[in-house]
């Protein structure tokens, strides 16, 4: 069966999500959804030239939502990158909103039976209107959430230790946003706690904590969008949903103790979202989860019709 994903919005998160997965092989078929024609075809005819020094072929299908009918994954990465002057994801809102649900109902009357991976910001909220107004099940609806955030942590923690990021284990938690935080009691080097490794209090958590979000304002700030670490962790979603990884991953999802999405630990197969991975909170980060889900919700609440 060949495999299939589509790509909704083309902007620069899309474009290199797109670009990622021709690079890597993933799959047969790429469906590229823009409102933007022009940048569109550019895009493609683009791609296209880039095959004949590529190891695998992609046959690129443009504009075509019927041709998602049969995809295996759908990935939203629409937005308005321009409304968000200061860093503030829910500044597009309004209008990502608007868009979603009319992208909602378009997938809807396709029966999309797949997974569908939500980047478009607020991810949180923008996730769980797509589930809402498609109907789908909520366990194949799900965002990239502090996936991104938590490879950004992973960063810092692995420059601050000399280790290969990969070698840091862990999770940001939350809210793919201000309130997100680093859930310390989750995080080890190499099989060392965090609370092992920072016994001497050496480290200023909280402040390691806020610099996840702080360095990806930099990147934000500094070129005024950011594409390549949130294709990297999407193209590596989509990986594990086509190879039916059971991969433990870190995104949004739904929270039915906080009638919500937001990135809790879960467990990722072909179909989406298995179950969610035990973790054993401290209070404070309990308390720093429930603040995150309210914000959520609150911001959610106010625009969800
Ligand atoms: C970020 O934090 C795109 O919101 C995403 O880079």
């Amino acid at each position: 069966m060949a495999r299939k994903i589509g790509i909704i919005g083309l902007g620069h998160v899309g474009s290199t999500v797109a670009h990622q997965i021709i690079v890597s092989g993933l799959v047969d078929d790429l469906v590229l959804i823009d409102a933007n024609e022009e940048k569109l075809q550019a895009d493609g005819l683009d791609y296209l030239q880039a095959m004949p020094n590529l190891a695998t072929k992609t046959n690129i299908i443009m504009n075509d939502y019927d041709a998602l009918r049969n995809a295996d994954i759908i990935i939203s990465a629409l937005g308005n990158i321009g409304l968000e002057e200061d860093g503030n994801r829910f500044a597009e809102m309004v209008f990502n909103i608007k868009q979603v649900k009319q992208v909602s109902a378009k997938l809807k009357a396709l029966h999309y039976p797949g997974v569908l991976i939500v980047i478009t910001n607020p991810c949180d909220v923008i996730t769980q209107v797509y589930q809402q107004f498609t109907g789908f099940d909520k366990h194949r609806v799900f965002g990239t959430g502090t996936m991104l955030d938590s490879a950004r942590m992973k960063t810092i923690v692995g420059k601050e230790f000399n280790v290969d990021p990969r070698s840091v284990n862990g999770f940001n938690l939350g809210e793919h946003g201000n309130s997100q935080f680093t859930a310390w009691s989750t995080v080890s080097v190499r099989g060392h706690s965090m609370f092992e490794l920072n016994q001497d209090g050496h480290l200023d958590l909280d402040a390691l904590s806020k610099q996840s979000v702080v360095d990806g304002d930099k990147v934000f700030f500094g070129k005024k969008y950011t594409n390549y670490a949130i294709a990297a962790a999407a193209t590596r979603l989509a990986t594990i949903v086509l190879n039916d990884g059971n991969t433990e991953v870190v995104v949004s999802n739904y929270r039915p103790d906080f009638n919500n999405y937001m990135s809790y630990p879960v467990i990722v197969g072909r179909h989406g979202i298995i179950e969610d991975v035990p973790i054993d909170l401290t209070d404070d980060e309990h308390a720093k989860l429930a603040k995150s889900a309210k914000f959520i919700s609150d911001n959610f609440n106010q625009f969800k019709d």
